[in-house]
Formats: structure tokens, sequence, C-alpha cells
């Protein structure tokens, strides 16, 4: 759908990386290029016209974030991504909160992002991480956590839909029961906020993560939502101008309030701007429309893929647009340079997540994952390539 608004899809590029990036419409990219031509500005600074309206075009990206994902406006905070959303979390919230001993949960098959802080975390303050099983399908489940829970178990924190499997974890189950055992519940919404509708309120998670560029705005823009009274009791990783009300010589300072004093320096301004554009475009199209198209997509795939015999895939049975798999004794980079020879785009390695080896017991996979733009001839190209990939190292070499 709306493929006309992808100047990339103009070529006969078939562009199935969304999980690491995804393509900008041309109502993003106008809405930036606005900015930079017509009213060029800081925010919060300004008395000027231009100013004034760039401080209420970035502002109202907050409004336009809690409709998108029902959360209060003032908890809503603009990052860099989500990897310094849950950077945040870890170091702003977490390292003030925790003491040694105390037990986070996590899983094999998350992002670098929600381990690497983690175990740094771990090497500073003694906190204790284990590591959730994954069932026969690779997913996780409520049943797993329970049997990992113990009086020390202080926060679970998990991807809402894996980069990889792209299993969709029942967030607001989840939160239920670890809230019923007094644990924080810290989701990373990187590879759900884009494909399907996702609720604060109703889920009742305490922070959620998610970036701009994985739907369709641009990169070094992302987002952290959090309870309020938990943002409150969180510290800034980064302090300077804009997040302050007032500092003296005597070492005395005063921060603004959430969700202002997480936000020190310039702001990427136009990617706000760019950000809010993305997800009023989402929310034209809708959320529900998006993630069934690219269930649909995958169901075609499979069913395609399963008559040729040398692909072994890896997650069949998950509800997204993901498909992990590989040619039988190819390297998956290998396939990925010869899947690029006919124009199709695709991910291959460990896709950031590297403990994932240790529950699929394969180090490489390729990645084809699905935005709202792939469509049927996209499938039909990448399955006739891949069932003649016998000739794959005469492509190659
Ligand atoms: N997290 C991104 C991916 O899965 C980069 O490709």
């Amino acid at each position: 759908m709306n493929r006309e608004d992808f100047f990339m899809l103009n070529s006969d590029i078939s562009y199935f990386d969304n999980g690491a990036t995804t393509l900008k419409p041309k109502c993003v990219i106008a809405a930036m290029d606005k900015y930079y031509l017509e009213h060029t500005s800081n925010i919060h600074r300004g008395d000027y016209d231009a100013a004034i309206k760039t401080n209420e075009l970035y502002d109202n990206v907050r409004n336009i974030v809690s409709e998108f994902i029902n959360c209060d406006s003032n908890t809503c905070i603009f990052t860099s991504g989500a990897t310094m959303s849950l950077n945040m979390v870890v170091f702003g919230y977490m390292k003030k909160h925790l003491k040694k001993g105390d037990e986070v949960l996590l899983n094999k098959a998350e992002h670098a992002s929600n381990i690497l802080p983690w175990i740094k975390l771990s090497e500073d303050l003694g906190i204790v991480i284990k590591y959730v099983p994954l069932d026969d399908n690779y997913e996780l489940t409520l049943d797993n956590i329970k049997k990992m829970i113990t009086d020390r178990t202080k926060v679970i924190s998990f991807a809402h839909v894996t980069n990889v499997i792209g299993d969709v974890r029942d967030i607001k189950k989840i939160s239920e029961y670890c809230h019923s055992k007094g644990i924080l519940v810290n989701v990373d919404g990187a590879q759900s906020v884009p494909h399907m509708k996702v609720d604060f309120k109703d889920s009742d998670i305490d922070f959620l993560s998610f970036s701009g560029h994985k739907m369709c705005g641009p990169t070094g823009v992302g987002v952290l939502i959090g309870k309020k009274e938990l943002l409150e009791e969180m510290d800034p990783l980064i302090y300077g101008g804009g997040m302050n009300s007032f500092f003296e010589e005597d070492g005395s300072y005063e921060l603004k309030s959430v969700p202002i004093r997480f936000e020190a320096g310039t702001p990427p301004i136009a990617e706000v701007i760019g950000l809010g554009e993305a997800i009023k475009y989402l929310m034209n199209i809708g959320m529900d429309k998006i993630h069934e198209h690219e269930v649909n997509l995958k169901k075609y795939l499979l069913e395609k893929i399963k008559d040729i015999s040398n692909i072994i895939v890896y997650n069949k049975g998950t509800n997204t647009g993901i498909l992990a798999f590989n040619i039988d004794g190819v390297f998956a980079q290998d396939s990925s340079v010869y899947l690029n020879h006919y124009n199709i785009y695709v991910r291959a390695g460990n896709h950031c997540a590297k403990e994932l080896k240790d529950e699929i017991n394969i180090k490489n996979t390729v990645r084809v994952s699905m935005y709202l733009y792939n469509n049927y001839d996209d499938i039909d190209k990448l399955i006739e390539v891949l069932r003649n990939s016998k000739d794959i190292f005469k492509i190659i070499i």
C-alpha cells in the first residue's frame, strides 16, 4: 500500500530490511524541509515568529505521540532513539533504585540495547541478570517467566516484538503478573510500535522505548514513555541548557519538570517534527491495517517458501512480518549478497541479538522484515530468486 509515497520504490528494489530502518514517505521529508527552509530556529528560547512556530510544532508532537500510544503527553520524552531511551531507564532510573543482589529478568532473544546496558549495570552495582529460557519456538512465555521469579526479582526487561524471531509478547498479561509480584516492567517497543497498535496505559507497563526511523520517521529521534511517578524519580543522563530552572555559584540548581528535564541541549528539532508527521501518516492508514497486511504477506511467503527444500525457516509461527531463515549450507551474508544481486534488500548476520545463538544454535540468519509498502510482487520475486539459489556461488563469486 501507499508505494507512491516512497521515492526508493520508483525502482525495482524490494526493500525487506524494515527491522533495521524504514523508508520515509515524502510528507515526512517535506515537513523537515519546511522547517529548515521556512522557520529554522531553536526551541524554547526565541521570541520571534519563526521560533514561535517551531515551538508550537515541536511541542505538539508530544500530543501526537500521546494520541498514538495512549499516554499523557507530559510523560513522552524525546530521545535520540530506542537505544538512548533504554539506557536512560537503566542508568537514570534503575541505577538509582536497584542494589547489589537484586535480580533483573532478560531473555536471549533481546537486542544488544536491552542486554548490554544491564551487563554494565551488573558490573557497576552487582545486580544479577537472569535469562528466562525461551520455549521450543524461541518465544517468551509467562509460564517460563513465572519459573524465574524469586524474592529478589525487581525488574523484567523485554522487547514487545523481538527483532529476529518476531514473536509478539503479551505485555499486558506479563505486566499484570509481574506487578502482582512488585516487579517493574520495561518494554523495548522498537519492533512493535511501528507495526501494530500499542496502548501504553491499557498495557500498564512502566517504561516503553521506541525509535522514529523504524516507523517512517527520520533517524536520530526516538521516544521514552514512562509512568509519571517513575519519571519523577529518574535522573537525567545529560545536563545542560534548556532542562534547568536555575543554577548558582554555590552549587544549587533546580531542574525543569518532566519531560523537559530529560531533553538537555538543542534537541533534534527537524527530526521530532518529522516523527510527528510520520505518526500522523501511520495513524491515517491505521495500525491494525498495517499489522494485518504484514501478517498476510508473511503467510503468503511461508506458503510459497515451504516448497523450496533447501530453505530452513526459524520462526514459522510468529504473528508479525519478520521471517528468519537460511539457505541450507550457505553463510547468511552470502545469501544476502546473492539477493542484493537481484535488488532484494534483506539483513543478514546476528542482527545485534548476539545471545540468540545459544537458543537457536545458529549464529547468523537472513532476515526479511516487512512493512506497509511491501507487496505480493516483492514476495514473488524473493521466492523466484530463492528457488534458483542453486546457482548462488556462480552469482556471488
Ligand atoms: N535493531 C535493528 C535491526 O534489528 C538495527 O536490524
